[in-house]
């Protein structure tokens, strides 16, 4: 369900910025934008900014962004719509009546009084640990060496030793049976009708990444069977879709996440400052978990159990990670069991040493698939091998396949020539047709560097024209949309060179037009940039001339690069690299 565009647009005009993020975040004036302490993680000094003129809320710290109906949703948990909604009646602005299905509505209500239910119930746990009921609770959670800071921040609480004690304090709040039933706090039978689900366990909410409470791990406090109980899936939980600890995993400002087995794990990691730390949710970790996580980073170090049942989730985990186009890799936590454990005997130090060194996922695969083998015998040896041999041919990539092939060899004393005639047999009887593998190139490691400068030059420029728009008539002969080379700047340049045209700039309203949110905050970014940082010693001409160029030369280097080029795009290059030519020579006036 979406409102008109126009719509979308009034509200966002009718609320300013500042006004709105103000009543919830003390800002104070900074040159042309405010500042205040980031609202979406934890940081002292005060890297939010926002820009009244450009109507964009900016974070240094942790590259959130957007517009005010931005803001909202993250700030309020809203949907987009429930945003638009939110700001419409803060402005009097009366929305059009959008026709849901009593159905839909009915859906909608109870999806939120689910959540308003655990909400309830976390707070009722959590002043149940803290009570004369809950001692036995914080104790065992003490002797676990939690930290009363560490509980507060996972909201750690307790159930009652009483069958109904969560029920009756939900009904008296307002909850229907019906709610309650389908929170999964309770069961129902006919014979005693509803009763709490979870009875004189340590509690564990289970937030999304948004921090609402959506279920709920509880922990018996001795040694009793099942030791672990979960919320069944409700309206709002869906176990494969979540994973315990995201919501502050993802503001970690790690380049990659951990992943642990347990709710304990993944507390006692955040404790020690390993903030990267993830679970999935009492069942093994799925594709979609995986979609969630490659949303952030792309590279997951897997922190499981070291005994049998956590090796084989860790081969099934490295599958799935691996098939969703992500790289996994292996800590080793012997002679521990867990994390938990491990950092409990040797501390933060020696864990981040494991995590430096890390097995690689292939190989970690190779070495469990080795105990099924006697190598010390030529004839398992061989089939080892074969084995790695069948893995390899798995790589679809063939300069990966080749370094692979080059680093199995090496490591286990076979001839490069040998096991590749091994791997090319397999993957000719395979496939069917034979493909021979060409050597690996060397890596062209100054490439991404390359790309990266390209980006940050498409980002100035833009900033730039943003900030003065007139420089747009001395370049427009010269920078064409496609010389954007990613995506979402193209189409910001694209809005933006049409608002200059108009001589109207309104880099707020851009920001909605993107669905996604990460796109969203890529745009924000873009006009948060700072040109301060770029401009140093040389005059504002210079500087601005040279950005021109490195935009230009980054899309004829992109240009360049693509394989199997025809007739047209190659003429394209030779008359490009002209133009470049004759861009050094273009002065501009640019104000200070
Ligand atoms: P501690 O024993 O408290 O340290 O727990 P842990 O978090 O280290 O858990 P463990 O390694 O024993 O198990 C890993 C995860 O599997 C747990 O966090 C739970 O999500 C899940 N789990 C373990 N035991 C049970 C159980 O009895 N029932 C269910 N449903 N899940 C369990
Ligand atoms: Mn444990």
């Amino acid at each position: 369900m979406r409102y008109p565009e126009e719509i979308v647009e009034e509200v966002r005009l009718r609320n300013d910025i500042v006004d709105v993020i103000g009543s919830s975040v003390r800002l104070t004036r900074k040159g042309s934008s405010y500042f205040g302490l980031c609202p979406f993680h934890n940081e002292k000094s005060p890297s939010f900014s926002v820009s009244p003129s450009k109507q964009i809320f900016y974070c240094f710290g942790c590259g959130v962004g957007g517009n005010v109906i931005s803001f909202v949703m993250k700030y309020e948990n809203y949907t987009f719509s429930e945003a638009v909604k939110f700001l419409a009646d803060r402005a009097g602005i009366k929305l059009p009546e959008v026709e849901y299905t009593k159905e839909q509505k009915e859906r909608e209500n109870k999806r939120l009084r689910i959540l308003e239910a655990n909400r309830e119930a976390a707070t009722y746990f959590y002043y149940n640990l803290r009570g004369r009921d809950g001692q036995a609770g914080l104790n065992y959670l003490k002797g676990r060496e939690l930290s009363e800071e560490t509980m507060k921040k996972f909201g750690l609480g307790f159930s009652l030793m009483q069958p109904d004690d969560l029920v009756k304090h939900l009904r008296s709040k307002g909850f229907s049976d019906e709610e309650i039933r389908e929170s999964g706090l309770a069961t129902f039978d006919e014979k005693r009708g509803l009763t709490d689900k979870f009875w004189n366990r340590v509690m564990y909410p289970i937030q999304d990444i948004n921090h609402r409470v959506i279920a709920f791990g509880g922990r018996v406090m001795s040694d009793a069977k099942p030791k672990y109980l979960n919320s069944p899936e409700t309206m709002v939980f869906d176990k494969s879709r979540n994973l315990y600890g995201l919501n502050f995993a993802r503001t970690s400002r790690k380049d990659h996440f951990i992943l642990c087995e347990g709710y304990m794990d993944v507390i006692a990691m955040h404790q020690a400052g390993f903030t990267e730390a993830v679970a999935s949710l009492g069942t093994a970790f799925t594709p979609g978990q995986a979609t969630i996580l490659k949303r952030y980073s792309h590279d997951v170090y897997l922190a499981y159990d070291s005994d049998g049942a956590g090796r084989k989730a860790a081969l099934r985990a490295i599958e799935i990670l691996r098939s969703s186009g992500m790289s996994g890799k292996v800590i080793n936590m012997t002679p521990y069991k867990d994390p938990d454990e491990f950092i409990k005997a040797l501390g933060t130090e020696e864990f981040q040493k494991r995590i430096d060194e890390a097995e690689n996922s292939f190989f970690f695969e190779l070495r469990m698939e080795e105990e099924n083998f006697d190598l010390s015998d030529p004839d398992g040896r061989t089939r080892f091998l074969k084995v790695a041999a069948e893995k390899l041919v798995a790589f679809e990539d063939e300069i990966e396949r080749e370094s692979y092939i080059t680093a199995v060899a090496k490591k286990y004393s076979v001839s490069y020539e040998s096991l590749k005639n091994q791997v090319v047999s397999l993957a000719a009887r395979n496939g069917g047709e034979y493909k021979p593998i060409e050597k690996p190139k060397p890596t062209d490691f100054s490439k991404a560097d390359r790309e990266d400068a390209g980006l940050v030059s498409q980002r100035l420029l833009l900033t730039w024209l943003c900030e003065q728009p007139s420089l747009y008539e001395q370049i427009k002969d010269h920078i064409k949309l496609t010389d954007f080379t990613d995506p979402v700047y193209q189409k910001v340049a694209e809005w933006l060179f049409k608002d200059i045209e108009e001589g109207t700039v309104n880099p707020g309203a851009y920001v909605s037009r993107f669905e996604d949110e990460e796109e969203q905050a890529v745009c924000a970014a873009v006009f948060n940039t700072k040109l301060s940082e770029i401009e140093g010693e040389e005059t504002s001409e210079k500087a601005f001339g040279d950005i021109v160029y490195k935009v230009k030369k980054n899309s004829i280097d992109v240009l360049g690069r693509k394989p199997d080029q025809s007739v047209e795009e190659m003429m394209a290059v030779l008359n490009a690299k002209k133009e470049l030519e004759e861009l050094k020579k273009v002065t501009y006036r640019v104000s200070q």
